[in-house]
């Protein structure tokens, strides 16, 4: 029995509240929000569990159309949007009346960037947000750093394939080490390259972190860590990321805690890029357009990173929660209700979507795509302001690569291009690598 009185918004039964936590926040929640469990990835990769989450939500939307969905939670109301109107709606009216700045969002990154623009409100956000938006230049698609950019890029790549060739395997260890030593450079510099500690702090806070409200704040790590990244912006390297942020950085900015986001942020970024390029090798023609790219702007390349994310995005759950009653169709959705807007839903959906389960760059070469919302990177003035940084730094990063080594998939780990899982285990994934004849 559902309770849909007229004049309310649909309210899911305790029953299928309980199915919806389980099965569409259960392996979110298990997979680690913050930082992600190697083995719980793997079970999800096996099974293919992640899947069913889309599923459900599909027969919601056959039961209660358009939604959206509510669920009363322990203490707060929860929404759950089903339409893609809704989806642009609550996009584009952020951050107000939908706060990025959510309950659970603000329970988990306080463990290690407390003023970051995503869980603060008012001028202090618009601040933050416009300080991000200045040193990433969110609205150029090649940053004005690119060169300094793809000269790292193109060392750090060198030395990751000479090690690889020797043994003709490429894991993602190997690659995320190189990937961050690139982070940590077109962040502060050269001399951080070899500043693992610096990562290895940061993960640290965000396994933590993982456990949101559950865990004690590590405070004196994270003060660490901060301080840390303090001391790398007080002398900002010439031609670098933290240049940028020190020339518009103001007190209330606070560009150390923008820089926890960016740091965290980049392992999902490198997690994407690896994804990419396994998909690119499962299949030569997908591998001849990567290689015959027009360079600077790599548009083929930066589709494939957009593809990786759509189907295996890095931020399954966009969060917002309303500061203010709002009206939807004459109903009224009440002040601090969560709204999640779940992107695998939205991204994998084979009842709207042709190319659901499909490696569809073409999707992403005419512009973004509109009719329906593809947004692994969100969108509206909540979008993420690093997209153009991500898609700049992982074309280069997969030019690099493709140049003059050839990669395959294991025969234990074929990928159909065409019929591709909900979950891609990186963790476990190890290429074949050899030099081109
Ligand atoms: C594959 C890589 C990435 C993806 C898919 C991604 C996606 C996203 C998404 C979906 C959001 C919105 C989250 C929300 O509303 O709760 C976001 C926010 C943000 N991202 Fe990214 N991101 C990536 C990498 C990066 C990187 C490398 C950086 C920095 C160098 C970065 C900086 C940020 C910042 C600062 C925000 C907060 C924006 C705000 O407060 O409005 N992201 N990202």
């Amino acid at each position: 029995m559902t309770n849909t009185l007229p004049s309310e918004l649909v309210r899911l039964t305790a029953v299928e509240t309980a199915l919806v936590l389980a099965v569409v926040g259960g392996p979110l929640l298990a997979k680690g929000v913050m930082v992600r469990r190697p083995w719980v990835v793997g079970v999800l990769h096996a099974t293919g569990l992640e899947r069913y989450a889309v599923a459900l939500l599909q027969r919601q939307r056959r039961r209660y159309g358009d939604g959206p969905v509510m669920m009363r939670l322990p203490g707060r109301e929860q929404a759950v949007l089903l339409s893609p109107d809704h989806v642009r709606r609550v996009l584009a009216e952020t951050p107000e009346p939908f706060e990025t700045d959510s309950s659970e969002k603000h329970a988990t990154l306080t463990h290690f960037e407390p003023k970051g623009s995503l869980i603060s409100r008012g001028t202090a956000r618009a601040e933050r947000r416009a300080l991000n938006d200045r040193a990433l230049e969110s609205n150029r698609p090649i940053h004005s750093l690119a060169p300094q950019f793809h000269n790292i890029i193109a060392e750090e790549i060198a030395a990751l394939l000479q090690m690889s060739s020797e043994t003709g395997e490429l894991g993602w260890g190997a690659f995320k080490d190189h990937w961050f030593r690139i982070a940590r450079r077109c962040l502060f510099g050269d001399h951080a390259a070899d500043d693992q500690a610096l990562t290895d702090m940061l993960i640290r806070l965000r396994s933590a972190a993982n456990w949101a409200f559950l865990h004690l704040k590590r405070r004196t790590l994270r003060a660490r860590f901060l301080s840390r990244v303090a001391a790398y912006l007080h002398v900002p390297a010439p031609g670098t990321l933290a240049e940028r942020l020190a020339a518009h950085a103001t007190r209330r900015a606070a560009a150390e805690d923008q820089v926890g986001q960016w740091l965290f942020a980049f392992d999902a970024a490198g997690i994407a890029t690896f994804r990419a390029l396994a998909v690119l090798a499962s299949t030569d023609r997908f591998m001849e357009r990567a290689r015959g790219d027009a360079v600077p702007e790599m548009p083929f390349l930066r589709a494939s990173l957009l593809e990786s994310v759509r189907l295996w995005p890095t931020t399954p759950a966009i969060l917002r929660q309303s500061d203010r009653a709002t009206d939807w169709n004459g109903n009224v959705m009440r002040k601090d209700t969560g709204v999640l807007i779940h992107t695998p839903f939205l991204h994998r959906d084979d009842e709207r979507l042709p190319f659901a389960h499909r490696f569809a760059p073409d999707a992403w070469l005419d512009g973004e795509p509109t009719v329906w919302p593809l947004i692994p990177f969100s969108a509206g003035p909540g979008e993420c302001p690093a997209k153009n940084l991500v898609l700049l730094l992982a074309s280069n990063t997969l030019a690099a690569m493709l140049d003059r080594h050839r990669f395959a998939l294991p025969p234990s780990r074929r990928i159909d291009p065409d019929q591709l899982p909900a979950t891609l285990d990186q963790f476990s994934l190890v290429l074949r690598v050899r030099l081109a004849n």
